[in-house]
């Protein structure tokens, strides 16, 4: 009951205007690295927003802000109105759940098989066996990896590995998708492939954060996108008037 209870505030949190709030975020490395200054943004929820700029700018950092796998040195970030760094054990959990994010390194199981890797984000949620293998086939048909269902993950070349890695994001349908450069290794068809997928979960009302450097899939959309120059913001604007 309590945990019921739990899960409907988290729920209507996660409906709430903005999916993500960051006041004044600084996040610095020793001995002097200045990996972001003073960031001040939101997201809406419902949002598809583009994060941009050079190698070394900041992206990677403030994803991982995002979903508290780094804590900021200063500032305050809330997620789906929590302030996700004073969250603690069940209430992280729960929230955490709800956020699929796709590492720009993979960070894939190796050792498991293709399908394996993408069931785990659905299996620490308790669903069903069934529900779960049809998901995956689904999610491997999308990205066209069918074939390679079976396979372990480190027989896999990178483009494959990149989209495994985006399929695992999105497999519990998360109401919050966080995804690093999902499109580096590969070609132009399976990249409208890979952008086809996300818009599907944006459509079905997950807000998508999305690093890149490929101009192609931010130049000809209408979304926010965001640059980020040696750790600040540089510009914020509407796509379409860039
Ligand atoms: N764990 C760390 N320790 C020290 N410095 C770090 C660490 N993580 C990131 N940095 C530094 O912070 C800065 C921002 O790095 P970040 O990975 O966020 O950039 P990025 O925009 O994602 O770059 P890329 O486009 O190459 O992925 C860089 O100067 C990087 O060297
Ligand atoms: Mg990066």
């Amino acid at each position: 009951m309590e945990m019921e209870a739990q899960e409907n505030t988290v729920q209507q949190k996660l409906s709430g205007n903005n999916m993500i709030e960051m006041i004044k975020v600084s996040r610095s490395y020793p001995p002097d690295i200045q990996a972001l200054k003073d960031i001040s943004f939101s997201v809406e929820t419902g949002e598809m927003f583009f994060l941009i700029g050079r190698s070394g700018a900041g992206k990677t950092t403030l994803l991982k802000l995002i979903c508290n796998m780094e804590m900021p040195t200063n500032g305050l970030i809330e997620v789906a109105g929590y302030n996700i760094n004073s969250l603690k054990g069940k209430d992280l959990a729960l929230l955490r759940q709800r956020i699929g994010v796709a590492y720009q390194d993979f960070k894939l199981l190796n050792d498991r098989t293709v399908a394996e890797n993408i069931a785990i984000a659905m299996e620490v949620s308790y669903k069903k066996q069934r529900a779960i293998k049809q998901r995956v086939r689904d999610l491997l048909d999308q990205l066209q990896l069918t074939s390679k269902h079976d396979l372990l993950t480190g027989e896999l070349s990178r483009g494959e590995q990149q989209r495994v890695t985006l399929a695992r994001s999105v497999a519990n349908s998360p109401r919050l998708i966080l995804v690093d450069e999902p499109t580096g290794n590969l070609d132009s068809t399976t990249t409208e492939k890979v952008m086809d997928l996300l818009t599907r979960s944006n459509k079905a009302g997950a807000t998508i954060v999305i690093a890149t450097h490929d101009a192609s899939i931010y130049e000809n959309s209408n979304k926010r996108i965001m640059e980020l120059r040696d750790g600040m913001i540089h510009s914020l604007v509407r796509g379409n008037t860039i």
